[in-house]
This record gives C-alpha cells, sequence and structure tokens, in this order.
C-alpha cells in the first residue's frame, strides 16, 4: 500500500505518472467565428506544421466550416472536430446536428459540455451525459469540458464541483470507450477573460481529474487519459502551461483564431 501511494503521488499530492505515455493534443475551439473561405485559408497555413507534429492538433469549428475544413484537411494529420451535437441520433429537433451525422462526414471530435452550452444552452450534466454516449456510441471521440466558476472557486469547492461534473458527465460510459475521451479541464473564470490559470493551480485540478478517472475505473485508464487545460491559453502561457506533469494539451479559443498564434502554441509543446 505504501509503496503505491509513493509510486503515483508526488509530494505536493499531485499524482504522478509517466507523461510520455500521452500523446499531447492541441484542439482549437473556434466558436462562433469564421466563414468556409477564412476556414480554408487556416487550415492552408497551418497545414505543413500539422503533418510534421508529434502531437495531434484538432480544430473545432462551427457546423457551417465542416466540410470545408474535412477537405481542407484531407490526408493530412489535422482532425476535425464539431463544438457540440444533440444526443438523438434523428428526429425533430430544429436546428440541431446527431453524432452520426457528424460521423458520416468524418468529422472525429467533439466537445461536449463547453460552460457556455451549459450557461447559455442551460446544458446539465444529465444532458452532458447523453450527449457523451451518443458520441461515443456513434463513434466520435469526445473532448469533455469541466470547469469551476469563480464563486465555486472562492468557495473552496472546486474538487467537488469537478467531481461531480466527471462522475455524472461519465455516469455509465464504459471503460472501453474512454480511450475516446479526452477531459478539457476549463475554469470559468479564465474563459476569455484573460486570467489563465497559474501553471500549478491548473496542474493541481488536472491531477485531480486523473486521480477521479483512476477511481472510477483503473489506473491503466487515468495514465492514459489526456487532460487538457483550457481558458485564456496563448503562445505566452502555453509553454509553462503544458510543461505541467498532468497537462497533455489544451483547448484553446480566442488565440487558435490566429494561425501564427495557434502554430506558437503547437510549437511550445515541444519547446
Ligand atoms: P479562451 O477559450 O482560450 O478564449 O479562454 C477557451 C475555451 O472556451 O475553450
Amino acid at each position: 500500500m505504501y509503496l503505491y501511494a509513493v509510486q503515483f503521488y508526488n509530494l505536493k499530492g499531485d499524482i504522478f505518472m509517466n507523461k510520455e505515455l500521452r500523446c499531447p493534443v492541441i484542439a482549437g475551439n473556434w466558436k462562433m467565428n469564421k466563414d468556409p473561405s477564412e476556414t480554408k485559408d487556416f487550415i492552408k497555413r497551418i497545414i505543413d506544421v500539422v503533418n510534421n507534429n508529434e502531437g495531434k492538433v484538432i480544430v473545432c469549428v462551427p457546423f457551417i466550416d465542416l466540410p470545408e475544413a474535412l477537405i481542407s484537411a484531407k490526408n493530412s494529420k489535422l482532425l476535425i472536430g464539431a463544438q457540440n451535437c444533440h444526443f438523438k441520433k434523428n428526429g425533430a429537433f430544429t436546428g440541431e446536428v446527431s453524432p452520426s451525422m457528424l460521423k458520416s462526414m468524418g468529422v472525429e471530435y467533439v466537445i461536449i459540455g463547453h460552460s457556455e452550452r451549459r450557461n447559455y444552452f442551460n446544458e446539465d450534466d444529465k444532458i452532458v451525459n447523453k450527449k457523451v454516449k451518443a458520441a461515443l456510441e456513434s463513434g466520435l471521440s469526445v473532448i469533455l469540458c469541466v470547469g469551476e466558476s469563480l464563486e465555486q472557486r472562492e468557495l473552496n469547492v472546486t474538487s467537488e464541483v469537478i467531481s461531480s461534473q466527471i462522475k455524472r458527465g461519465l455516469y455509465e460510459v464504459d471503460k472501453s470507450d474512454m480511450k475516446r475521451v479526452i477531459i478539457a479541464y476549463e475554469p470559468i473564470w479564465a474563459i476569455g477573460t484573460g486570467r489563465t490559470a497559474s501553471p500549478d493551480a491548473a496542474n493541481e485540478v488536472c491531477s485531480l481529474i486523473r486521480k477521479i478517472i483512476g477511481d472510477l475505473y483503473d489506473i491503466q485508464t487515468s495514465e492514459h487519459l489526456i487532460v487538457q487545460y483550457g481558458g485564456s491559453m496563448n503562445s505566452k502561457n502555453a509553454k509553462d502551461l503544458l510543461s505541467m506533469n498532468n497537462i497533455d494539451g489544451g483547448l484553446i479559443g480566442s488565440s487558435s483564431l490566429d494561425a501564427d498564434e495557434f502554430l506558437d502554441i503547437i510549437a511550445a509543446v515541444k519547446s
């Protein structure tokens, strides 16, 4: 028992596992930005770097940009993601897009549970869970977002909030499907505010996320889980955040809209 603890936790109590086991994943979340012609130009600008990059790069684009993104990224290493999906396969849901529709186009990733969807579109953990399961069932990979509000952080309930979002979001998700789940830690107070979590603070929560997954599934699943940080990540702070032991990548909003800035973040992974 003692050996086990020494093996997996450092002195600060952060879970400590071999980061080399995990492939870094940089994902751009364009939100409601860019049209198809801007999508084409952006992908043209980044494609060579992405093809020569060791880690994974994903761009999660608006639905209307998916056809252009998929064509522009064809035969390259760039992966294309959506930013939302419905939990039903089809039916009378005006304005919605199903996971199987995305999959049939060639989309590989979908962001689920982003705080903007939770806050502006009233998506609770139950809906998030339905979406996660539906997306996995149709063969998509999922970027599941979790994060506390400023009020929750000040009340010292970050661990409880994160733990509950993960347990509810992944309710009944099979261990075998966890290979297709990335968890993005996005403190709400850091999103689009220019206020980034310090590398230590971000790493502490990412370490907690890995521990929760270890408790829910097993050590092997938690050891292979990709945990991203998101919230005002940019070319200046990316290196420090990405060098942390439990941060395997980033989910980047505003700094993913500018190709040069995004390329600098991709470069920060290995620097
Ligand atoms: P930001 O957004 O990088 O603009 O803070 C991150 C996100 O919302 O995924």
